[in-house]
């Protein structure tokens, strides 16, 4: 389908200031030309707008959550609209947050469609915390259980109904950092995580098969990448680096075999922080994944 590069410059959930840079650094690492090299139709239809980050501490358990909401009603309803129109929504973040509002529009568009979903979550944290359990309150550490249905109702009900999710439709890859509190709670709602220990003893290839059992012709994939999934030798431009992910190669893997399931419906880029990074790196790198993401591969495939 054609691609809609969607840029959401803000850092309003974030711990660290600088994700708000994420969209121009992917435009300057090509993003939109690498995609239209592999023969897609794109376009970029350019940033949203948002109330700017006050750099608050926290308000019975959140910081910003006005202004996170804000921002999370205007991507919800740009991915929705590109989502209508038959086009594949590409979130340019913009911090992890914003996964609220593009994935609330994603599942509205599926229960519409009658097509099933499934979240791949590829990222450091689980980001599952609830106003209780935050150590933070930072709301890019919440949204998976905004969107099971745990936190403000601003945010669990931001597409009218809630939940927008339920965690069977979840696969979290690369997870090694996840808060005491809400270690308890995935526990306890069953989220399916293929932590790093995982993927050391069964190896990327066996946890992505399992990660898309079951995905067939009638499923909707969306692929929430959150920067910070990669090692942070390879990507220091992140605010919240957590040492041993996966390598280069073994990311390649994980973008490879999505495209071979050629169910890809939908994607987040998030947590991009470009004052953090050296010369662009981890954009360019960001880039050369969504490229395998969109089906790039070195020979033809059977
Ligand atoms: N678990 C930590 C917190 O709640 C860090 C979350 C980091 N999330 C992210 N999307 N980078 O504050
Ligand atoms: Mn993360
Ligand atoms: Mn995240
Ligand atoms: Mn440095």
């Amino acid at each position: 389908p054609p691609v809609s590069l969607i840029g959401a410059p803000t850092d309003i959930g974030a711990g660290h200031r600088g994700a708000s840079m994420g969209p121009e650094a992917l435009r300057v690492a090509r993003l939109g030309e690498a995609l239209a090299a592999r023969g897609l139709e794109v376009v970029d239809r350019g940033n949203l707008s948002g109330p700017h980050n006050p750099w608050l501490p926290p308000v019975d358990g959140y910081r910003h959550l006005a202004e996170v909401v804000a921002w999370n009603r205007a991507v919800m309803e740009a991915v929705g609209a590109e989502l209508a129109q038959g086009r594949l929504p590409v979130l340019l973040g913009g911090d992890h947050c914003l996964a609220v509002g593009s994935i609330t529009a994603v599942a509205a568009h599926c229960r519409q469609a009658g097509r099933k979903l499934r979240v791949l979550w590829l990222d450091a944290h689980a980001d599952f915390n609830t106003s209780t359990i935050t150590p933070s309150g930072n709301v890019h550490g919440m949204p998976v259980a905004c969107l099971c249905g745990h936190g403000p109702r601003e945010l669990t009900h931001l597409g009218g109904t809630a939940p927008a999710l339920d965690p069977a439709q979840i696969r979290q890859i690369g997870i090694r950092s996840v808060d005491p509190g809400e270690k308890k709670l995935v526990h306890d709602v069953g989220l399916d995580i293929y932590d790093m220990r995982h993927i050391d003893e069964f190896g990327m290839r066996r946890a992505m098969e399992e990660a898309l059992d079951g995905v067939d012709g009638d499923t909707h994939l969306h692929v929430s990448f959150d920067v910070d999934f990669l090692d942070p030798s390879i990507a220091p431009g992140v605010g919240t680096t957590v040492k041993g992910g996966p390598t280069y190669r073994e990311a390649q893997l994980v973008m490879e075999m999505i495209a071979d399931t050629g169910r890809l419906g939908s994607l987040d880029i998030v947590e991009l922080n470009p004052a953090f990074d050296h010369h662009n790196q981890t954009a360019e790198l960001a880039v050369d994944l969504v490229e395998s993401l969109f089906g790039k591969s070195t020979l033809m495939r059977a």
